[in-house]
């Protein structure tokens, strides 16, 4: 008579997570085949003309001190922005909000840019206000514009499988988007709109002051970061966000594309930016 089989205590929590699609996306070991424990085979690195990498460690300062965006939004041309201080928030006004109930409350009847009269509502952002890890997105699509909230549609699954991946709950961290406006159609908001909306989010991360970014996707990564290298080359490499004090972003693939290339090769290399943006809050308490 042969050995006798023990099951596998550990399969029916592994069939679990491959259902929910998360497998590779967790902290625990799980019985995987070896290849798919290998680290990531592309190690992307920045080309020469790209923002260098962040210098570590970055030390964690109080935001007090820095100094608020002061220029006003650019407006798109072409569309001729309300010139009353609800459509249109004076950028000394939101520039200087005290804290992010303030900032929210100046900004939220913004028209300052077309994507103002088509919205539903205004996504401002939710989350921990003085959370250590912070996410930002692109733009809040047909769910988000309906609930009024960042990420509540199948990419936010994904996203709240991400953080908890890492070990957090979605009230532990962040969330935020280059625009605050849904983009119609869902497509990639246009840079001019990109950037009128960006003062409110910097304005955002200096109030949260948060010791980690990760980014989702190539809209945050250019227009916030300014860099101009694909998503596909920067992705696991550390950035800087230079907002009165250095603030460490790592950039990843957006949760809408590692849905559409639900690969071993994209949930890995995602998996590896968010452990490093783990690692370096574990390393940096
Ligand atoms: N995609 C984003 O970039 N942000 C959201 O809030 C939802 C989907």
């Amino acid at each position: 008579m042969g050995p006798i089989q023990q099951p596998n205590p550990f399969k029916p929590w592994a069939d679990t997570l491959r259902e929910l699609g998360v497998m590779g996306l967790v902290r625990e070991s799980v019985p995987v085949e070896a290849s798919a424990l290998a680290p990531p085979q592309l190690v992307p690195s920045l080309p020469a003309e790209s923002p260098a990498p962040v210098p570590l460690p970055v030390p964690r300062r109080a935001l007090a001190a820095a100094k608020p965006p002061v220029t006003r939004p650019a407006t798109v041309p072409g569309y001729t922005p309300p010139d009353d201080p609800v459509g249109n928030p004076p950028a000394d006004i939101w520039a200087s909000a005290p804290d992010l109930a303030s900032l929210a409350d100046c900004t939220k009847g913004c028209l300052a840019c077309p994507l103002g009269p088509g919205r539903f509502r205004f996504v401002f952002g939710e989350g921990n206000p003085k959370a250590r890890l912070m996410f930002i997105g692109e733009g809040p699509g047909k769910d988000e514009d309906q609930q009024g909230r960042p990420f509540v549609g199948k990419a936010g699954e994904l996203l709240d499988k991400m953080i908890g991946g890492m070990g957090f709950k979605r009230d532990q961290v962040y969330i935020a988007n280059v625009v605050k406006c849904r983009p119609p159609d869902n497509r990639t908001p246009t840079p001019q709109e990109s950037q009128t909306c960006l003062g409110y989010l910097k304005r955002q991360i200096e109030l949260i002051d948060p010791s980690v970014i990760v980014t989702l996707g190539a809209t945050p990564l250019k227009e916030l970061l300014g860099v101009q290298v694909g998503i596909t080359k920067v992705r696991g490499c550390w950035q800087r966000l230079d907002l009165g004090r250095a603030i460490p972003v790592m950039p990843t693939f957006h949760p809408a594309y590692v849905l559409r290339q639900y690969t071993d090769e994209v949930r890995r290399a995602v998996w590896s930016d968010l452990k490093a943006a783990r690692a370096w809050l574990e390393e940096h308490p």
